[in-house]
């Protein structure tokens, strides 16, 4: 089955001619790219890329007097197929509940976006306490079929931009875990490089999730072409 690459350029580059450059260079990657909100115009991107367009990031309201935020209608009204969700910089940074979480993923649905949604433990935590805990409770109350719609990124927070990535064997033990819960595509993520990207795959991931190595053209085009 086609495996599923997600390149998550969090908040880069850092202006509009840089963000211009990028796009024209992955313009033909089969892969999904997630810019910047302010990137996610129709005119900046070349015109025939071969690229699937996402988000970071969405609100749960279709539309309303939440300064700064914007709606998964929005995205979808600009030909945004996928939204990651609960990503741990926004768990962190952002103070994400899982509440949170789990009204943007019944939202995202509800316009027609795919969720990616990113859980994972941090450091010295137990992996697989925090995942079912975190798939529980983002999960809650949404519909199987639903469900069977998003996509689920393994993310160790200790492996997100540390270099320090979770051995594949590793990462195999909690998909393992994760496989008996859910029917899902699950991607891994964290610090991937192209060195170690056809390893998960082989250990039966479903995909990537890129942050870092996404900007780096030849870098993320080897993740690419490698998996
Ligand atoms: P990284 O980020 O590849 O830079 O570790 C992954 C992510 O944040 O999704």
């Amino acid at each position: 089955m086609k495996k599923i690459i997600i390149a998550n350029w969090k908040m880069n580059p850092s202006d509009l001619a840089e963000a211009k450059k990028l796009f024209a260079a992955v313009k033909n990657l089969d892969a999904i790219i997630c810019p910047p909100f302010c990137y996610l115009y129709a005119k900046i991107r070349p015109s025939g890329a071969k690229f699937t367009l996402g988000a970071q990031n969405c609100h749960w309201e279709e539309k309303g007097a939440y300064t700064g935020e914007i709606s998964p209608k929005m995205l979808k009204s600009l030909g945004v197929k996928c939204v990651i969700i609960g990503h741990s910089e926004r768990r962190i940074h952002f103070q994400e509940t899982d509440e949170m979480i789990n009204k943007k993923l019944k939202a995202a649905l509800k316009f027609g976006l795919i969720p990616i949604l990113c859980i994972g433990e941090k450091e010295g935590e137990d992996a697989k306490l925090v995942v079912d805990r975190q798939l529980k409770e983002d999960l809650n109350e949404i519909i199987d079929t639903d469900i069977e719609k998003i996509v689920i990124a393994y993310e160790p927070v200790w492996a997100i931009g540390t270099g320090n990535f979770c051995e594949p064997q590793k990462a195999k033990e909690v998909l393992g875990l994760m496989k008996e819960k859910i029917n899902n595509n699950v991607l891994y993520g964290g610090s991937v490089s192209s060195k170690i990207s056809a390893d998960y795959i082989k250990v039966g991931f479903d995909g990537l999730l890129v942050g870092g190595a996404s900007l780096d053209v030849e870098e993320f085009a080897k993740i690419v072409k490698n998996v």
